[in-house]
């Protein structure tokens, strides 16, 4: 595929990078740049940051760097081409439909194995969803979701599906479609575990929700049953998932997390439901912002997903006995292994979101999701009481331990200082008292969390050898890298300046490696672009690590005023050096010469030798 050098144009000039970063790393603002955790590894302090005026990212953590073309293709492995696309579609660019075609037809890479069981996902569906809208065999299971209360439309984007009873369908399907071997089918998950040689439907007479990674892509399905039934209808799971793949790994996945993204950006939260169709339902009545674990709970694989893209979320959960005790481990989780600011809804009347929004509707829905939230204390208080009588005074006595306890997870001193108020006022207690034993509960916890760390720390030293995330070390330039840096700096905002190098009365040459095959690229770039950019130029490179310390130059800070002199000085530096290492360079070469008693070579080489100690003098 290629795109027009016009539309590139349009889609640079038309985008804004933080726009397109906001949609998957959390930014917040500190000084000319904005920062956030990096999406290309796990860190604990954001080291991630984007410079707008610049249009550039750069991690000063794992050196990663580029433009906002660079980010989509190192985030999630697209080519250059799609990459442009993918900016445009989320940017709301508009390009030309017969370019979108062009890419369309484009199937995943499909001679690898996960490009083969990614096509294969997507024809199998294709299929799924097929059946349902459209055939006969589909028409009960259908009316089951439309009673259910789901639209036609809601079925379409989530691409729901009804697989057939008959277990031969889908391996007969996929038949006409491609050649597939059988241990590719196999591997895929679709098909029975327990048959060995025929291939039957492992979903069959099921209703299909396809299960989507980060990137879109379908994965893995999960299949409902539908029909209550007797017999063997009665006692088969209600939900089957596909086992694990080469693709799919439940405790990864966060079911919708692919199309939330970006309502979970703007609206700053995430929903977070029990079951797939709280997240369809809400979706329908307009709460997009949803996702779901897979029947599981929470892993920190799902807190790292949700952390790079929010620091609220909110769990909305069945409010029956298991939700409130599901709540409780989620709540226990996330407090203890991140930063969010958590809340937590609760159904009424032990319904679950779906119901509640099919009984209310969905403004009541939105309305308790906007003003029916409990605190995180709150939610404790309401769920300690559950299995307490506050009539006994030993249990109001262990009620009240167990919400001090709790309250070590709260942050904020003021929120703190109304639930001392709170629980003094309830049952009678100078405020003091509870300040007081609380503060001998957060000393205990600190503690141990001291101790905890340190036998982390001293186990890691013994055993495991630390493995680094940082690919380079921050380290100081030396007077020579600074030099080099400002000259190519100069050179990419003055292409001009190549004139200048050309007609140096030696050939002019860089003296580190990098930068000279930057220097020798640019000048290539020069000659074809019309207006040569660092933008342009950085797309222009196909190395990542060249892209990168272009990158890195571009965001020195460098006045934007410059002069000749500055030039000149540059050049002078950097002559020096490189006269330097070829001076080194033929004095190791003579030694060499003269041990093996080659005279010529000793010959040449000594003129070499003397013309260059006699340029170092005269630079
Ligand atoms: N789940 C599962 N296996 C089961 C039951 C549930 O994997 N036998 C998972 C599914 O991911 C499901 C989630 O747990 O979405 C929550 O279960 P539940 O609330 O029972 O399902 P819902 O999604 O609410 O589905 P429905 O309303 O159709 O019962
Ligand atoms: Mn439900």
């Amino acid at each position: 595929m290629w795109i027009p050098d016009e539309t590139l144009e349009r889609v640079r000039s038309q985008v804004n990078i933080v726009d397109v970063v906001s949609q998957f790393v959390q930014l917040k603002k500190q000084g000319k740049n904005l920062f956030g955790y990096c999406p290309f590894h796990d860190e604990r302090t954001p080291s991630f940051s984007v410079r707008e005026e610049k249009q550039l990212f750069h991690c000063f953590s794992c050196g990663r760097g580029g433009n906002v073309f660079t980010f989509l293709m190192e985030l999630e492995g697209l080519s250059f081409p799609e990459a442009v696309l993918k900016v445009a579609e989320l940017a709301a660019v508009e390009i030309d439909p017969a370019i979108q075609a062009q890419q369309q037809q484009q199937k995943p890479a499909a001679d690898t194995k996960q490009g083969k069981l990614l096509n294969l996902y997507e024809w199998t569906s294709e299929f799924y969803h097929h059946i349902l809208l459209n055939t006969t065999t589909g028409e009960e299971a259908l009316n089951y979701l439309l009673e259910r209360g789901l639209t036609r439309e809601t079925i379409k984007q989530f691409r729901l599906g009804y697989s057939p009873p008959q277990r031969v369908a889908l391996k007969q399907y996929l038949s006409g479609k491609a050649d597939y071997e059988n241990a590719l089918l196999k591997e895929s998950g679709l098909f029975s575990d327990r048959s060995d040689d025929e291939l039957l439907d492992r979903f069959s007479n099921r209703i299909i929700f396809p299960i989507r990674n980060r990137q879109g892509q379908i994965i893995a399905f999960s299949g409902r049953k539908f029909l209550e039934g007797e017999g063997e209808q009665a006692n088969i799971p209600k939900y089957l998932n596909s086992p694990e793949t080469a693709l799919f790994n439940k405790s990864t996945v966060l079911f919708n997390y692919d199309s939330a993204r970006s309502s979970i950006r703007r609206e700053g939260m995430v929903i977070l439901f029990e079951g797939f169709m709280d997240v369809i339902s809400a979706w329908q009545a307009g709460v997009k912002n949803g996702v779901a674990s897979m029947g599981t709970s929470l892993t920190e694989e799902q807190i790292h997903l949700l952390d790079k893209v929010t620091d609220s979320i909110v769990i909305a959960y069945d409010g029956d006995t298991p939700g409130m005790e599901a709540a409780k481990r989620a709540t226990d989780f996330l407090t203890e292994k991140s930063h969010f600011a958590v809340e937590v809804v609760l159904f009424p009347e032990k319904s679950d979101p779906d119901d509640y929004i099919k009984n209310k509707g969905p403004e009541a829905f939105k309305e308790l999701l906007a003003h029916g939230r409990e605190t995180l204390i709150g939610f404790l208080m309401r769920y300690h009481r559950l299995s307490l009588n506050l009539n006994n005074e030993s249990d109001q006595l262990t009620y009240i331990e167990q919400i001090l306890k709790e309250m070590i997870r709260v942050p904020s001193a003021i929120e703190r200082e109304m639930y001392f108020q709170q629980l003094a006022e309830e049952f009678q207690l100078p405020i003091d008292t509870l300040k007081e034993q609380f503060h001998q509960y957060l000393q205990a916890f600190q503690r141990k969390r001291t101790q905890e760390r340190k036998q982390e720390f001293d186990t890691q030293k013994q055993e495991a050898p630390v493995i680094p995330q940082v690919r380079k070390q921050v380290r100081s330039l030396n007077p020579l890298e600074k030099a080099e840096r400002l000259l190519l700096y100069r050179l990419f905002h003055h292409p001009e300046i190549l004139g200048k190098l050309h007609s140096q009365p030696e050939p002019f040459q860089f003296a580190n490696e990098d930068s000279q095959l930057l220097f020798m690229l640019f000048e290539s770039y020069a000659a074809e672009a019309t207006e040569p950019r660092v933008d342009g130029f950085i797309d222009y490179i196909k190395e990542r690590e060249l892209k990168e310390k272009v990158t890195e130059i571009e965001l020195m800070s460098v006045s934007e005023e410059f002069n000749d002199e500055e030039v000149e000085d540059c050049i002078k530096r950097i002559n020096q050096a490189s006269l330097y290492h070829q001076l080194e360079d033929s004095k190791k070469a003579m030694q060499e010469a003269s041990r093996t008693g080659d005279l010529d070579t000793q010959r040449t080489l000594m003129m070499e030798i003397v013309k260059l100690t006699r340029q170092l003098k005269n630079n």
